[in-house]
């Protein structure tokens, strides 16, 4: 197994297998399996509703499975709690950043793991530390002593990612990290997660934005009503084949019988683990005309939020050629 970007031999860190959550009547997730691997960068994306938010909350301790098994560094685990989860290593970004406006950046990177001299706050080493990490991910911050309130969107999503590394997770999960941000501040924060690759973390990116995706993840998952529906290298697909899996016009919910196994050629390969479970991805096709199911909730029927490619869709259409940029 190597990185489709580096060539480097990379570890699985994270599995889930078989994934179930309801919420009362509603089916959030049915038999999801996902993976990823250190220094890598797996896009989950799906339509409003798809299940997204609710598999990256199982992995942060939010909403324990009905069903299904998660594996850590191979081992089965529990993830019960948000405390499980950080033990782990697995931190999560949510959308709303949930930073101290009135602290200094300092402040809110190592709020609740102050370091200490003795009775007091050893503020130089944590101004030092701040600094260090993030000269380390190249981030753009003037000052570590002004309040986050006057910091730009991206220099906030900045500040809270480098909060999430304090504790050196394996595994960092980002829920929409572009959606507010401007050109220039979504450059920064896709850099900003290549940093986090470099570093060896496990990267999961929800996102709507397949420009982001398709500029920084090396693997996609898609979920639909749900359920999985197509896990591709990002090498060998175009933002045209994720759109019409993240709205059905290509269903791979079928993925796991055996007799379908004509496999689409831009499935995920190198990537897939070993052993029953995820690997069955490979078994999916694209011959079948949309899936007729029935929406999961509401919500899920209603609205659909797909941004589109920076210059339209249809456009974008270049090949990559073995993951090299
Ligand atoms: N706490 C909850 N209680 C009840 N239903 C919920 C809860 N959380 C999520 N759901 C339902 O589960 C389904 C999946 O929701 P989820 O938030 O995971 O979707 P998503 O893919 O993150 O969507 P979006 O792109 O809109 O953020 C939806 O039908 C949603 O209404
Ligand atoms: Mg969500």
């Amino acid at each position: 197994m190597t990185h489709p970007r580096t060539g480097r031999p990379r570890e699985r860190v994270l599995t889930m297998r078989g994934i179930g959550k309801r919420f009362g009547a509603v089916k959030a997730l049915t038999d999801v399996d996902f993976w990823v691997n250190e220094g890598e960068v797996v896009a989950l994306v799906g339509d409003n509703g798809a299940g997204k938010s609710t598999l990256v909350k199982v992995l942060a301790g939010v909403h324990p499975p009905d069903a299904g098994t998660i594996e850590f560094d191979g081992e089965p685990v529990g993830i019960g709690s948000p405390a499980d989860a950080q033990e782990l290593g697995i931190e999560t970004i949510f959308q709303d950043l949930a930073l101290c406006d009135n602290l200094d950046v300092v402040a809110n990177l190592w709020l609740g793991r102050e370091l200490r001299d003795g009775a007091t706050l050893d503020e130089v080493d944590m101004e030092q530390r701040t600094w260090t990490l993030l000269r380390e991910l190249s981030a753009k911050i003037p000052s570590v002593r002004v309040p986050v309130a006057s910091l730009s969107g991206g220099q906030r999503q900045t500040v809270a990612i480098a909060r999430s590394l304090i504790g050196e997770p394996r595994v960092v999960i980002l829920d929409e990290p572009t959606a507010a941000l401007g050109v220039a501040q979504t450059a920064e924060v896709l850099n900003l997660i290549e940093r986090l690759r470099e570093r060896g973390h496990g990267v999961i990116l929800i996102s709507h934005n397949m420009a982001d995706v398709m500029a920084v993840a090396d693997r996609v998952v898609v979920l639909r009503l749900g359920r999985n529906n197509g896990v591709y290298n990002v090498a060998d697909v175009t933002s045209e084949i994720l759109i019409a899996a993240i709205t059905g016009a290509v269903d791979h919910s079928g993925m796991r019988r055996p007799d379908r196994a004509d496999a689409a050629p831009q499935l995920a390969r190198d990537s897939d683990p070993p052993g029953p479970g995820p690997a069955d991805i490979r078994e999916a096709t694209i011959d079948r005309e949309p899936a007729d199911e029935e929406p999961v909730s509401d919500e899920t029927a209603g609205g659909t939020v797909i941004r589109l490619p920076r210059g339209g869709a249809r456009r974008t259409t270049r090949p990559r050629g073995g993951g090299a940029r």
